[in-house]
């Protein structure tokens, strides 16, 4: 019977599968069935920085009016950071409930005093920490250098902050990813999830008015992670996750080959439900048997682009070859 152990930012799971930073990954009796499935890890939903920030206001505008009223409230309830309550009960609630490992997310933008809730989320036992890194950048004044130092001040700063595993979530919008990938991997960074995928919105012709648009991956996206994680593999100390796209289990196995270390799972989760987890294991199980390989070791990165003859397959000769050969 094949190997699924896999090594994941220095944390042993049973499995490549992972439950994806989701509105699945919200909910306590979600986390046990993805478990029960054979989930090698869960990233519980992301708190976003603004709740944190919020959150924090409330807090400094309610000890203002209390030292207004008595000069000692500040000295017996110090300014602290507090974050929204309910998210380190999720964190210490997974914990309890389960035993493969729980990695918290945060979704956030920009430098803050935030960065110190990546404390909080440590003490409360999450195993790792993913940082969802997002913006739409679209001012016309701000450089794509500006963009990533900013990237950058954020990771450092929750780099210095926590010990745990820290993994980069990000967005395929990057002009030279193999320079920023590198550049977060001498952070320290343990891992880098490729890709986020952003939710579009789109224009309704009946309100005459942008409306948000909440639509699941398609298979055929996968397609981006997997060049991304076959280009980089072998290059970063990072470990790589796949996300986006991928829905079966030769979908899983394809990420795998290219270089994933594990392969996150949204959109097939909600549109299939959980148990599918289980029955993608059991998909790269009987190809792993079949091809005679007993261990995930020996499957990945074998097709990723230093492994394979031709590198340009990854690259853009094989764009202009393809190009050039169709004659319709
Ligand atoms: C309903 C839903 C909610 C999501 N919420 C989050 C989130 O809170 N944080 C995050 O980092 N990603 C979130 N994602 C993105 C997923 O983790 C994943 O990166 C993306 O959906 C692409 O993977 P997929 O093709 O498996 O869906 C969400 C996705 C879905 C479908």
């Amino acid at each position: 019977m094949a190997d699924l152990v896999t090594e994941y930012i220095g944390l042993k799971l049973a499995s490549p599968l992972v439950l994806a930073s989701s509105a699945l990954s919200n909910r306590l009796e979600n986390l046990e069935m993805a478990e029960g499935h054979g989930a090698g890890a869960v990233v519980l939903r992301s708190l976003f920085e603004e709740q944190i920030e919020q959150a924090n206001t409330q807090l400094e505008e309610e000890l203002a009016r209390g030292a207004e009223s008595n000069p000692e409230a500040i000295t017996y309830f110090p300014p602290q950071r507090v974050g929204p309550h309910e998210y380190l009960t999720l964190v210490e609630r997974a914990k309890k409930a389960l035993d493969v490992p729980v990695i918290a997310s945060l979704n956030c933008s920009a430098p803050g005093s935030w960065t110190e809730y990546a404390k909080d989320i440590e003490q409360a036992g999450a195993d790792a920490l993913e940082l969802n890194v997002y913006a739409v950048e679209a001012d016309p004044k701000v450089s794509g250098a500006e963009i990533e130092n900013r990237y950058l001040e954020i990771v450092g700063a929750v780099r210095k902050a926590i010990r745990i595993p820290i993994a980069v979530k990000l967005s395929p919008f990057f002009t030279s990813l193999g320079h920023f990938t590198a550049r977060l991997d001498a952070l320290g960074v343990n891992g880098i999830v490729l890709f986020n995928r952003f939710l579009q919105p789109d224009i309704s012709l009946e309100k005459m008015a942008p409306v948000p648009a909440m639509t699941m991956s398609q298979p055929s996206e996968a397609l981006l992670t997997l060049r991304w994680i076959a280009l980089l593999h072998g290059r970063l100390k990072a470990d790589l996750a796949a996300s986006t796209g991928v829905h079966d289990g030769p979908g899983a196995l394809k990420q795998i080959l290219a270089g994933a270390k594990v392969v996150q799972l949204a959109s097939a989760l909600v549109r299939s439900g959980i148990p599918h987890l289980g029955k993608m294991l059991a998909a790269i199980e009987e190809w792993m048997d079949k091809h005679g390989y007993s261990s995930l070791d020996e499957v990945r990165g074998s097709l990723s682009q230093r492994e394979i003859q031709d590198p340009g397959a990854f690259e853009r000769a094989q764009y202009v070859h393809l190009i050039l050969s169709q004659n319709i």
